[in-house]
């Protein structure tokens, strides 16, 4: 859940290392720091705080020299301070590195080390540093590097440099956590995730399970585990710089909500012909994600019931303790950063079943232990809340349960729920204050329901739950007073007559009714409402309702002073269990 980069070649590494560490700042942003090597003298500048603050007060562009690695922290072992974060050095403070993972049994390397080497954080990272040391005593560097990589246990990407190192290397490794080489001219990086290597190559290596690599200025090398070199292919991506960065709004948040009228005609044109056809094969269904992947999941699992499938959504890292799935059950993955490492253990214990994955990362690790790969097609996504590559999950699983045909006017509905946004903003002041809010939603709509909520809490820090419509009265009830904030997921549908009792309940005690619908009833009871367009075909309503849900919780969360891009304590991809 950190984000690292790494950088060799003739450019100046510091400037390198800054700019691509802004753009992985959506991994952690609890610390960050950079070490650049210049004729064999190695600096370390470092500390707590996010990357502009940081890399300001330290000056990390006046640093000269050409190789270097850079770390932005989401922390695991050790609080956050100057001392926990990267890069790690060992004890002669010629090698140094940027790690992002767990290192499962660091206590006993540590133990095992500590005798004779001092320790400086309390970090389970230092200790490769330790390792790789001890080896270099006896060993030259590239082999001291892979012997310490085989003691370790647990998922790791690492980029490590030595000051002692004449031919100025960067040695990678990863498992279970993501890296990626950038192929350049003459000029080598590494990082966590392609947009912060696209201002410098199109081309790119991605390095499997176990891997280590070498990247030198002329070229890199990749080994797997056992040593041996091997050859991995390179893949050419083309996606401009522009689709990752902000192109003029204020945060990457509501640039992604805004996208959505563009991609979500490049997920219309995503391919699903694979997987119905693994779907309508099998009777058992299990589903697998995790956050608001997971609310699209709740919705499949729903629909595929509707087709008659024994289908369940499960919560990713519950699934290895109630599902015992075979091979009769196949699996369907939904991660739109395809590294979640709860979705990937999922699909790992499910070893016999066939998989599909849903995910937007074509290059990440979830696509490797899968039999179908279906695209988002979404575009990079850097804020942390995920929103277009929800939308683009919906309009993929619309398309796999209902064919094209039905998606036509897909782009014109998502144009006019963005249309409302002087609406939505109106109704954001107004919920800005609260502490509390309810999320309500019948049958299909109810995991729209969770993920509005969820989205809700994630960046508004306001506290919110979602209840089917009909599970207020056993309980939550009591909590609605007057002024209350109660959002109303309400298009006119199967369940809108007993939303309505629903709406009743709420407002006779006083709770004040926020909608989204195109019901003149349901109008009628609310305070404030946004519009759902007339004659809008009932099955695409869940994708409708969202889209003017993820903007209300953006603009409160902006009106709150947070930065919805960065919500305390959370990561963009979490790698971690
Ligand atoms: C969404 O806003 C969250 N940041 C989070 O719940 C996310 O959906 C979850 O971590 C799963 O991520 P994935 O889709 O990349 O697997």
């Amino acid at each position: 859940m950190c984000g690292i980069i790494g950088y060799v070649g003739p450019g100046k590494a510091s400037q390198i290392l800054t700019d691509g560490l802004k753009m992985l700042e959506y991994r952690g942003y609890d610390s960050v720091g950079i070490a650049v090597l210049n004729h064999g003298k190695l600096e370390v500048r470092k500390d707590k705080g996010m990357v502009e603050a940081v890399s300001s007060a330290l000056a990390f562009t006046t640093m000269d020299g050409n190789v270097g690695i850079g770390h932005t922290r989401w922390a695991t072992h050790g609080v956050v301070c100057r001392e926990n974060s990267h890069p790690h050095s060992d004890c002669t403070k010629n090698i140094v590195l940027a790690h992002n993972g767990v290192i499962e049994n660091f206590s006993k390397l540590k133990a095992e080390l500590s005798t004779s080497h001092k320790f400086a954080s309390d970090t389970d990272s230092e200790v490769i540093a330790h390792l790789v040391e001890e080896y270099s005593k006896t060993q030259p560097l590239q082999k001291a590097f892979m012997r310490a990589i085989g003691r370790l246990e647990g998922s790791y990407a690492i980029a490590l440099m030595s000051a002692a190192d004449s031919e100025e290397r960067l040695f990678l490794a990863r498992r279970n956590s993501p890296l990626v080489i950038g192929v350049g001219k003459g000029e080598m990086l590494c990082a966590s995730d392609i947009p912060a290597m696209l201002r410098y190559t199109k081309t790119f290596v991605t390095l499997e399970e176990g891997d280590m690599a070498v990247l030198s200025k002329h070229g890199y090398k990749v080994y797997s585990a056992d040593g041996s070199e091997v050859a991995r292919k390179q893949i050419t991506v083309d996606w401009g710089l522009e689709m990752a960065q902000k192109g003029g709004y204020p945060h990457f948040m509501l640039k992604e909500i805004n996208d959505q009228k563009h991609f979500i005609n490049e997920s219309l044109a995503s391919d699903v012909t694979e997987a119905r056809k693994l779907i309508d094969r099998y009777d058992r269904i299990d589903i697998i994600a995790a956050g608001t992947s997971y609310h699209a999941g709740l919705l499949l699992a729903y629909l595929l019931q509707g087709m008659g499938k024994g289908a369940q959504a499960f919560v990713a890292s519950d699934y290895p303790f109630i599902a015992k799935p075979d091979g009769k059950t196949l699996i369907i993955g939904i991660s739109q950063s395809g590294e979640t490492a709860d979705v990937l253990q999922a699909f790992r214990y499910a070893q016999k079943s066939k998989k599909i994955a849903i995910v937007n990362t074509l290059s990440s690790s979830i696509t490797r232990l899968s039999d179908c790969v279906v695209s988002l097609n979404a575009g990079p996504e850097v804020g942390v809340a995920a929103t277009k590559t929800f939308t683009s999950t919906l309009v993929i699983i619309f398309k796999i349960i209902y064919g094209k045909e039905k998606l036509e006017g897909l782009s014109h509905l998502v144009e006019t729920m963005l249309g409302q946004e002087n609406e939505i903003k109106r109704l954001a002041q107004v919920l800005a204050p609260k502490e509390n809010a309810f999320f309500l939603g019948r049958g299909k709509n109810f995991p729209i329901a969770l993920e509005a909520s969820h989205k809700f809490k994630e960046i508004t820090y306001i506290h919110s739950e979602a209840y089917p419509g009909g599970e207020l009265k056993h309980g939550a009830l009591s909590l609605v007073c007057d002024g209350f904030p109660v959002i109303v997921l309400a298009p006119k549908d199967e369940a809108s007559q007993k939303l309505f009792g629903n709406i009743k309940e709420v407002k006779a005690r006083g709770g004040v009714i926020f909608s989204v619908t195109d019901d003149p009833e349901v109008k009628r009871e609310s305070a404030f409402h946004i519009d759902i367009p007339e004659g809008t075909d009932p099955a695409l309503y869940p994708l409708a309702l969202i889209i003017p849900l993820h903007l209300l919780a953006y603009h409160v969360s902006v009106l709150r002073g947070i930065n919805p891009d960065r919500p305390r304590n959370l990561a963009k991809t979490v790698t971690v269990e």
